[in-house]
């Protein structure tokens, strides 16, 4: 059968541009326009990370998380670097998110939606346009896809070929994704399998035992006859910030089967607490394509700010098309949280609320490493979880940045990370994460609060 292709509509094509007219923040000042055309020009001739299809079946996995019947797991590194992007680092990343998930599902008995901040996490906002080092002024690092962290003119120039290094780390990424969860990694009779190489502690422990009790269970129903071919293979999905419009625009692309936009950078994008701004090009664009779309809101969002970003997002109140990713600080939640979910309950939407109990607790240490206390991190995630049960609506998911390996940024978590551990650990060229232990800890805290819902 030959499938029917619907023809573009030009006024969507020229929708798709229309942020070229409006204000937007944190973009890199290029210095070679031309160099930047050409580049987009190539990206928009290399293939599709994603497809439409699977962007759409997350959107009906999203849509189960906002009304209570699955929760949405979403982890990663703040800034992934071409450097990190080695099989052993991406590996111990999807394990770790799988470890989490199991840790989730058994603890839960919900079905748990894995989603990366991986395969294209490569832009970053930034505070300042520059930074300053012993009297040295030079542009800020805002990621991999656009300037290099080393501090000289020569690396922290932008550099527009970056773009097309950042898709291909992304293709290469995804396809060894892809390869773990599809390739016989994720099948849940070896959840042994995914905790070795992690240094023994306590959650790793407590994870073990966890293991022990579903491959018992798994046996006794491999020995009633059970067919498990269900289990072999796992939906893992990516996202990351639309931040670029020069790595998103080339790479958003117009569906055969229904004429629409879908960005195939990544199957969900999120817009950033400082690019939310509803008359601004991020919103606009994103307002455009299918994909389901996260919108972060710090401490000092207002209910007017929601109610239009749902308005303007969300027009037809689409089932999983909408999530609002939190990030309050664990001292401002349980204040700043209630006026937004019930104004929206409330009203005629039912957008998915996950926590991302990351970035509204950040902390500079007395030695200068920007940090969070485990603690706090836990707490948010309590504070999450009671604002849902007081109103009666669904605490979603859990949005972190978290990495595979034993790193030390972090403070806290019964490793006992202190200060001094950071010296020697800390490798994140941007927000600090949660390390393996960390995440399984706090996987073990949000198990538990899903069974006391
Ligand atoms: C991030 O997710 O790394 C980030 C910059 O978050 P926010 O937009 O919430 O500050
Ligand atoms: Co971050």
């Amino acid at each position: 059968m030959v499938e029917k292709v619907v023809a573009v509509d030009p006024a969507v094509l020229a929708g798709l541009d229309n942020y070229v007219n409006l204000p937007k923040v944190q973009q890199p000042a290029w210095s070679n326009e031309t160099a930047v055309a050409e580049v987009r020009d190539e990206l928009a001739k290399l293939p599709p990370l994603v497809f439409a299809g699977e962007v759409d079946i997350l959107r009906s996995r999203l849509a189960a998380a906002a009304s209570g019947k699955a929760f949405l797991l979403q982890g990663g590194d703040c800034a992934e670097t071409f450097a990190d992007a080695t099989a052993d680092r991406i590996r111990n990343r999807v394990k770790t998110i799988l470890q989490m998930a199991l840790v989730l599902t058994y603890g839960a008995s919900m079905p748990i939606i894995k989603m990366g901040r991986m395969a294209g996490q490569f832009a970053k906002p930034r505070s300042s346009d520059t930074e300053t080092r012993d009297g040295v002024t030079l542009p800020a690092y805002r990621g991999d896809i656009i300037n290099g962290y080393d501090f000289t003119a020569e690396s922290r120039n932008p550099d527009p070929r970056r773009i097309l290094q950042a898709y291909h780390t992304s293709a290469s990424t995804l396809n060894l994704i892809r390869a773990f969860t599809t390739g016989g990694f994720a099948d849940l009779r070896s959840v042994h399998e995914w905790n070795k190489g992690f240094a023994d502690n306590p959650a790793n422990e407590r994870y073990l035992a966890m293991a022990s009790e579903i491959d018992r269970a798994i046996k006794f129903m491999a020995a009633c006859g059970a067919d498990f071919e269900q289990l072999r293979t796992t939906e893992f999905y990516t996202s990351h910030e639309g931040l670029l419009f020069d790595y998103e625009r080339p790479l958003t692309r117009i569906d055969s089967r229904t004429g629409t936009p879908y960005v195939t950078s990544g199957h969900f994008i999120w817009i950033g607490e400082r690019t939310r701004q509803l008359d601004h090009a991020h919103v606009d664009y994103l307002s455009r394509v299918r994909n389901p779309i996260g919108v972060k809101l710090g401490p000092t969002t207002q209910v007017e700010d929601v109610l239009n970003l749902i308005e303007k997002l969300d027009p037809n109140r689409e089932p999983g098309r909408l999530t609002f990713i939190t990030r309050m600080g664990a001292g401002k939640i349980r204040e700043e949280l209630p006026k937004l979910v019930e104004a929206v309950r409330d009203s005629d939407a039912n957008p998915l609320w996950i926590t991302d109990p990351m970035h509204g607790n950040g902390i500079t240490t007395k030695n200068g490493y920007k940090s969070r206390r485990f603690d706090d991190v836990m707490d948010e995630v309590r504070g999450f979880f009671e604002v849902h049960r007081a109103l009666g609506t669904f605490p979603g998911g859990i949005h972190i940045e978290l990495t595979g390996d034993d790193v030390a940024e972090c403070l806290g978590g019964s490793e006992m990370i202190d200060e001094a551990s950071l010296e020697d650990r800390y490798e994140s060229l941007c927000d600090p994460r949660l390390n393996h232990m960390q995440s399984l800890e706090l996987a073990f805290l949000v198990a538990e609060s899903l069974r006391n819902r």
